[in-house]
């Protein structure tokens, strides 16, 4: 592991390096810490760890390579040494605001996935773009994914647990040098890299920067005017105004998109009549 105190030179330009992504990092909260693994089962366990002291919040654990990456849905999280952006945001109740009702997990969900799209921006003439409901597409193929899991942690003092408060690892996987050709026949179809959509070579210390800076700064949106996060939301969206069929609790609903709920998620006007929301935890997306 490596920290800002302790690291060291890599032989590629782009390894990732605590001291690089925070040279002009201007961020309030997010990358105040920032490790670096070389391999760890998954980042989203070490920063639930790291989350479990008060003084964590807005801490950063990447990793070059994770042995045990997850997705949702139980789905793995796959990605070669040294290949993506693999991090992990530690995100304490009371910065957030959840404590104050200020931000939900639903709302926080489309303030990560905003975040993340702006943070990657173009990639040759494709713009990243959200597919509800943590999806990050370019050109119509996955380039990142996005895991939120919320725990009730003890939370210590000293060392010593004084008490219990939810906290919130904010999981990310961005795809950055993968190869067309590297990807299985079936992920082909559906997956892509920023390397493989703009035709040359992404530097990720840089790419890491800009998330956390563009993090910090959608949740700071989101917590002063919920409204802004939802505007550019429905401007990332590539389901608004587009037909999506979903599987909800075990059936399938399809309709036209007209928007997002912050806290009751997709808006759809369905074929058979009448608008309904589907939320994240039960839905998902089958076209
Ligand atoms: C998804 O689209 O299914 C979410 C994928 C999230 C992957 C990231 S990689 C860093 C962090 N650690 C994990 O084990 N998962 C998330």
């Amino acid at each position: 592991m490596r920290n800002a105190q302790n690291a060291k030179c890599r032989t590629m330009n782009d390894m990732l390096d605590p001291d690089k992504i925070t040279a002009n990092l201007r961020t309030n909260r997010i990358g105040r810490k920032i490790l670096v693994y070389d391999s760890t089962s998954s980042t989203n366990d070490v920063a639930a760890e790291y989350a479990r002291n008060k003084e964590n919040d807005g801490l950063v654990v990447f990793a070059e390579e994770q042995t045990a990456g997850r997705g949702r849905a139980g789905n793995k999280w796959l990605s070669g040494r040294a290949d993506s952006i693999l991090c992990s945001i530690v995100l304490r109740e009371d910065s957030i605001g959840l404590a104050e009702n200020k931000l939900s997990t639903e709302l926080l969900s489309l303030t990560i996935a905003v975040a993340v799209a702006e943070a990657i921006g173009k990639a040759g003439r494709s713009r990243a773009k959200i597919k509800w409901p943590n999806d990050i597409m370019l050109n119509g193929k996955k380039v990142a994914g996005i895991l939120l899991e919320s725990k009730s942690l003890p939370i210590s003092d000293s060392g010593m647990p004084v008490s219990k408060s939810k906290v919130c690892v904010v999981g990310i996987g961005i795809n950055c040098h993968q190869k067309k050709e590297s990807f299985t026949a079936e992920l082909k179809r559906i997956a892509t890299s920023i390397d493989a959509e703009s035709h040359s070579i992404s530097d990720r210390i840089l790419l890491a920067r800009r998330l956390l800076s563009s993090v910090d700064h959608w949740l700071e949106v989101a917590a002063n005017n919920s409204e802004k996060v939802i505007d550019r939301w429905h401007e990332l969206s590539i389901q608004l105004g587009h037909r999506v069929t979903l599987i909800f609790n075990g059936a399938k609903f399809t309709g036209h998109c007209v928007g997002i709920d912050p806290e009751r998620g997709l808006i759809l006007q369905l074929d058979t009549g009448g608008i309904r929301m589907f939320d994240a935890a039960h839905s998902t997306i089958a076209n």
